[in-house]
């Protein structure tokens, strides 16, 4: 049977239906005028853009057993919209909700596009930049960004230049043009920051394509690091990468580089499941809800911290791990 997912956790609406396989996917995504994202004003967005999205995968609708939403992290008022639209539909199907942290949809959509059993995850986006793996019923954070996402600095970066919204792939184009510039690199333990390397590169009178291909080069090298050192802690053998700045081709490329050196295997799902999307909800939903897992309507309030490693993975206790 099929779960309806719905996501919102910040720029993009998303609806799709899960079988076996995909049914459906529809994204309605807010681009801000100027500046980052406001959540009142992306949350409106969501709110109108809602029953359009949601129509647009109904008609494929055939024995809905659930309605999964993103129930965290994210944006309180993004998420407030997505929830209120998930309990108005669980309540019209009659069916149960399931609450989906956002962050192991990302890691479980991941996993089901690439095939792999028990992979470190980079998972690099907007909000987030953590390097996660299984470990005894959870998927534990092994390091993460101290101060903001790596994707959120890119735009950063990208709008003090005046480039346009969402500043990854300006970056990485220009990036491509440039030769190598030293900027500060900060790995504190297994944790990282951006700020600081944000900053100097705003603040650099470079030539941009410069500044973009050192900002990548030092950003990245600094998340393989963490991923690498991740990896041989864990004893694992398999790196996913996923989230929005996933899809930039220098970062794939030296991921695979570390994994060939390590003789670990490399992947990164297509580009519909990198960011974010409806079809990672919907599946993560499923799966829960195999496992039993669903959410009482009281019980339902959104959780914007929410984080990966408060979710008790009970569908993955079948592997014994
Ligand atoms: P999360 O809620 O998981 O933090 P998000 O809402 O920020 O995710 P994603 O779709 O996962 O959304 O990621 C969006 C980010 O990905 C943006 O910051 C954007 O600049 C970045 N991005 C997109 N394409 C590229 C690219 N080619 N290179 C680098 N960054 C990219
Ligand atoms: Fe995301």
């Amino acid at each position: 049977g099929q779960v309806l997912g719905l996501e919102g956790t910040a720029w993009n609406v998303s609806a799709a239906l899960f079988d076996d396989d995909l049914v459906a996917l529809h994204s309605a995504p807010y681009s801000p005028p100027t500046g980052g994202i406001h959540p009142r004003e992306a949350a409106q967005h969501h709110a109108s853009v809602m029953k359009d999205v949601i129509a647009r995968v109904l008609p494929e609708a055939e024995q809905v057993r659930a309605v999964a939403f993103s129930q965290g992290p994210g944006l309180g008022p993004c998420l407030r919209t997505v929830a209120t639209a998930a309990r108005a539909l669980a309540l019209a199907l009659d069916v149960p909700l399931v609450g989906v942290n956002h962050c192991v949809a990302h890691v479980e959509i991941g996993r089901w596009a690439t095939g792999f059993a028990d992979p470190i995850v980079l998972y690099a986006s907007g909000a987030n930049t953590q390097v996660i793996g299984y470990l005894n019923g959870r998927y534990r954070i092994f390091g993460e960004t101290l101060d903001i996402g790596i994707g959120n600095g890119l735009d950063k970066f990208a709008r003090s230049h005046d480039l346009p919204h969402p500043g990854g792939p300006v970056v990485e184009r220009l990036a491509r043009e440039g030769s190598y510039l030293e900027l500060p690199y900060t790995v504190k333990g297994m944790d990282l920051a951006f700020s600081g390397l944000i900053s100097a590169a705003q603040e650099s009178s470079s030539p941009l394509e410069d500044v973009c291909h050192g900002l990548q080069e030092t950003a990245f090298a600094m998340c393989v690091e963490v991923t690498e050192r991740a990896l041989a802690h864990a004893g694992k053998d398999e790196v996913l990468l996923v989230g929005g700045v996933g899809a930039n081709a220098r970062l794939q490329e030296m991921l695979r580089e570390m994994c060939e050196d390590r003789g670990a295997a490399f992947a990164v799902p297509e580009r519909t499941y990198l960011g974010d999307n409806g079809a990672m909800i919907a599946y993560t939903g499923r799966i829960m809800l195999e496992a039993g897992v669903t959410l009482p309507l009281a019980e339902s309030q959104v959780r914007p911290g929410y984080r990966v490693d408060e979710v008790e993975v009970a569908w993955r206790s079948d592997l014994g791990e």
